[in-house]
Order: C-alpha cells, then structure tokens, then sequence
C-alpha cells in the first residue's frame, strides 16, 4: 500500500508498473507523456519472481519510443514476457467509462484481452498503421490499387482482434454478472455483449477467422464509396463497442452515476476472477485510489473480493488508515499489508 498526499507520485509510480507488465501506458495516451519533462529518455527497471525463476525487465523510451529487454538481452516476442504475467489495473479515470465514448470501452476490452493473448498488443498496432494509410488514402482520393493494398491486412489482423474481443467476453461476463449482482442487490441484471458497426457484420457463433475476415473485407467494399465521402473507414474492430446493458436498457445512457460505478467494479472483478479461472493465478492488481471513489459498501465489496483472490495488489490511497481498516474488515487482520510513504517523488516503508 502506498500511502501520499495529492502530487506526490503515487500514480507515476502504478505507471512505471503497468508499463513494466505490458509495454503499454496505463492512464497516458503517448509514451511520450511517461518521460521526465525537461528528460530525453525514461527507463523502468522492474525484478518479477515467475515460475520459470526471477526475470529483468528493463524498459527505455526515448523519441516516443519504446525498448524493452528481458534479463539483459532485446526482447523480441512480447509473448516471452506475457505468458507468465497478467496485470489488471483499475483507476478513477475507469469509473467514467460506462457512460463516455465507445473508445474507453474498446480500451477496457482490449486490456481484459492482452492479458489472455498477449500478440493482441502488436496486432492492435500493424492494425492502427493500416487503417491511418488507407484513412489517408481515402481522404486523398488515390487510386484503387493503393488503397486495397491495405484492406486484406485490415481485414485480417481486424479478424483476429475482435473474435479475441468475443472470446474475452464470453469468458468473463458470466463472472462480472454475478459480482453486479452481488454488489447491486435487487437491482437490473447486467448484460455485456460485442457491438458491431455495420448491420452486416453481426457475430456468427463458432465462425472461423478466415470467415470473418472475409466478411470484414466485404464489409469495407460495401461501404467504399461512402467512406471516400467521409474520409474515414467506418467498419472494422476500431468502430465496434463494448455493450453494456442493465436489464433491457443500455447503461450509457441510462445508468445512474452508481450503477455505472458498480458495473466498472463488476467488469474489473470478473476480469481477475476469469484470469484466475483460466491461469490457475491471479493476475497483480494495481489499484489506483479507487476506494476513495467508491461508497463504503462498494469498497468493502471491492476490499472482501480482493482479500478472496490471494494475488499480489499494489494500491494508492490519501488515507491508509481508511483503507487498512476496510481491508482489516475483509480479512479479519490486516494480513501481510506492507504501508509505504510516497513524498516528492520518493518511496519509504513505513
Ligand atoms: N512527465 C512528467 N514529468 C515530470 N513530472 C510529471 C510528469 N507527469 C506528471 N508529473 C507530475 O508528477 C507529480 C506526481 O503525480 P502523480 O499523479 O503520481 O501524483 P499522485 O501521488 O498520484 O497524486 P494524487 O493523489 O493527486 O493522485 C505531479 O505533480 C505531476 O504533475
Ligand atoms: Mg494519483
């Protein structure tokens, strides 16, 4: 537990974290953001004990770009890192996400699913670079064969991005319905679902990648002509939505500012539990702040599904007291909590 007043470095601190787990930053949209102002370059030097034994992980960025090493040598194949590590982090920006736009949802999915298939990471990017080009050679009007050079690529890669998406969903609504249930008593069930753009695509249970890309490159002909208009493309995974629903209505528009708050609550809690369902662990559980956010009895849900998980969990909070007494009360002792003090940038036990 790390304990500091506002400013001190608390968050940076779960960033260097998260970034060490997954290459990725956890409430930064660039890379760039990560480095010291006035700096060239950041480096996050993280020790993880894993089955096969400690490993090094070393991460630099400089010029809005990353290195990663593995024990001393150039990490290749992301997957050398991510098979042994699940990492769910849950923040106060997470609480907005219910009722904001489409792409923190997609983000929320996409976190749930690099946890499972970590290749999602450099798929997503090849992804990203395809679809700017062929956005770029829509706006311009270039010739056909410029363009379709970028549409099998989308397609495809598209293809496997979101049956992954599908796959997580499956997997972990179950669990994050019940834990809505338990947190919401008597109130609407919770219902998660993949939403498509583009009224042809709908899922087809048990359909094939190959199926489904084909589909999706049919998808983008289809709409070519519209598309030029607009100067974007309008289908493929990066226009799709995570679906919530609380009973028959669509929580976007009609969650109270609690439900909303319970559901992301749900979400995250039916995310470790399915990891743990699935790697026989639970994933490391970065938490920021969050329990300040949340009403006494979301929190002592919140404290009690922690204390269950056995997993290892780093949190921030204004307040240890508060939060050493939640987790007291979930537990029955305080347990093994290690209270750490975050001044100016530096952390102490204590
Ligand atoms: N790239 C950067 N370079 C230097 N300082 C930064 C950078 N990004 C953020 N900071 C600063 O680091 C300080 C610590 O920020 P951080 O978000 O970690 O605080 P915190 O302890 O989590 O505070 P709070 O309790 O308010 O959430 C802030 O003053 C912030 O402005
Ligand atoms: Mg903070």
């Amino acid at each position: 537990m790390l304990e500091g007043p506002n400013g001190q470095g608390k968050t940076n601190f779960l960033e260097a974290c998260y970034l060490a787990c997954t290459l990725r930053p956890l409430r930064a949209q660039r890379l760039a953001e990560l480095v010291n102002f006035g700096a060239d370059a950041a480096r996050v030097t993280a020790q993880f004990e894993m089955r096969g034994g400690d490993r090094a992980v070393e991460i630099e960025i400089a010029q809005g770009r990353r290195v990663a090493r593995l024990d001393g040598k150039p990490l290749r194949d992301p997957d050398e890192l991510f098979r042994e590590l699940a990492v769910v982090a849950f923040t106060p920006d997470d609480l907005s996400l219910v009722r904001a736009g489409p792409d923190l949802r997609r983000r929320l999915l996409d976190r749930a699913v690099q946890n499972r298939h970590p290749a999602q990471l450099s798929d997503a990017r090849d992804y990203l670079r395809a679809l700017k080009s062929r956005n770029e050679l829509l706006r311009q009007g270039a010739p056909d064969a410029l363009r379709e050079a970028f549409d099998g690529p989308l397609a495809q890669v598209g293809a496997r991005i979101r049956l992954r998406r599908e796959e997580i969903l499956r997997e972990l609504s179950p669990f994050a319905e019940r834990a809505f249930s338990q947190v919401a008593r008597g109130e609407a069930t919770l219902a998660l679902s993949y939403q498509v753009a583009g009224g042809d695509l709908q899922p087809i249970v048990g359909e094939s990648e190959s199926a489904l890309s084909a589909r999706l490159a049919q998808g983008l002909s289809a709409r070519l002509s519209r598309d030029r208009l607009r100067g974007f493309t309008s289908v493929g995974p990066h226009a799709d939505d995570l679906s919530i629903s609380l009973g028959e209505k669509p929580a976007r528009a009609f969650a109270s500012q609690g439900q909303a708050r319970a559901i992301v609550l749900a979400f995250k809690i039916g995310e470790i539990e399915n990891l743990r369902a699935q790697q026989g662990r639970a994933p490391l559980l970065l938490l920021d702040d969050v329990s300040s956010e949340l009403d006494p009895e979301r929190n002592a849900f919140l404290m009690r599904s922690l204390a269950a998980l056995a997993g290892q969990v780093l949190l921030t909070t204004t307040d240890a007291d508060h939060l050493v007494g939640a987790l007291r009360d979930a537990r029955g002792e305080a347990g093994d909590v290690r209270l750490y003090q975050v001044r100016a940038g530096r952390i102490q036990a204590g």
